[in-house]
């Protein structure tokens, strides 16, 4: 059983209800959470990150796909006892090692996929009265080798400032319209004193190329802000939008993190995802480069 950790953030939500149609048809049956990178489904990095940062309580909203994730996150008895007799002791360390002991799962249903805004605020009865982690699967972040991983630079800069962290990185000005993009004034390298957030605006309307990328820590004050937001952008009640409530109130921060992220939303970014973890995979990376060495491109 792993150790108990001391963090400040032990819980998280899992927005895992969208209709992912960038990726049909693969997604036309399953959650666009459980396309595996190499041999794990975007969901477990998300979840593996959260639990590195000492997040122990993982709250999944699902929409209408919930199965997947919910088998994934379970005991698979007929599976550990067949690995067991067949004296597959390696792989039964990676099927168990999925959940640990102290690792709790919950899930809340979605009913209508009506924006991230909507999802967080579905988590709200389970997060209760303390601040939280947003993880967006389909964004799968690398932290820097031999660095801490996002999710855990994000709880340190929380512990120092006690205030909602946003985490963002600098995209080329033909790219805001996919994002929340903030601006604000500089705190030092790595943070920004949020003053304002847009959802998805123009190039010639974005306030910056500071993008929000998909993970967040939270003050709970957000949920009012969220639950007393009109529909924004597309018709969907925007998380931006309630952070952008929240900013009225309290200070906010955007931190440049450290690591590299994949859209995993996208084909691009997903086949992207795919090739580079391969190449630095310890089993796999070797062979596969040799393999892409021996293919004309
Ligand atoms: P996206 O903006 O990527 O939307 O959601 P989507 O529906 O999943 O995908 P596309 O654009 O149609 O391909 C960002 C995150 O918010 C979740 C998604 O699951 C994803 O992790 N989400 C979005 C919800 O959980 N509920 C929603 O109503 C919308």
């Amino acid at each position: 059983m792993a150790s108990k950790p001391n963090s400040v953030i032990t819980k998280a939500i899992f927005p895992v209800a969208g209709l992912g149609t960038r990726f049909l048809p693969a997604t036309k049956a399953q959650p666009k959470e459980m396309l595996p990178v190499v041999d794990k489904p975007l969901i477990q990095y998300a979840v593996e990150e959260a639990y590195a940062a000492g997040v122990r309580e993982m709250i999944f909203v699902t929409g209408r796909h919930k199965r997947p994730i919910e088998d994934h996150f379970d005991m698979t008895f007929e599976l550990e006892i067949a690995l067991e007799q067949a004296g597959k002791q390696e792989l039964l360390e990676v099927v168990r090692s999925v959940k640990p002991d102290d690792m709790e799962c919950v899930y809340v249903r979605q009913a209508q996929a009506l924006g991230l805004g909507h999802a967080v605020l579905c988590g709200q009865r389970l997060v209760g009265n303390e601040p939280f982690a947003v993880l967006l699967a389909d964004d799968l972040m690398v932290g820097p080798s031999g660095g801490s991983p996002v999710l855990k630079q994000m709880v340190e800069q929380f512990s120092e400032w006690r205030a909602s962290i946003l985490a963002v990185q600098e995209v080329p000005a033909e790219h805001t319209r996919r994002y929340g993009i903030v601006a604000g004034t500089a705190v030092n390298d790595h943070l920004v004193d949020v003053t304002r957030i847009v959802e998805k605006p123009a190039p010639e309307d974005a306030p910056s190329r500071l993008a929000v990328a998909g993970r967040y820590i939270l003050t709970p004050g957000v949920f009012h802000e969220i639950a007393n937001q009109p529909r924004g952008v597309g018709g969907e009640i925007q998380l931006t939008d309630g952070i952008a409530g929240l900013l009225r109130r309290e200070k906010v921060f955007a931190y440049r993190y450290e690591g590299k992220r994949y859209d995993c939303g996208s084909k691009e970014g997903f086949l992207q995802a795919n090739v580079e973890l391969a190449l630095a995979h310890p089993q796999l990376g070797a062979g596969f480069r040799d393999y892409l060495r021996s293919i004309e491109i």
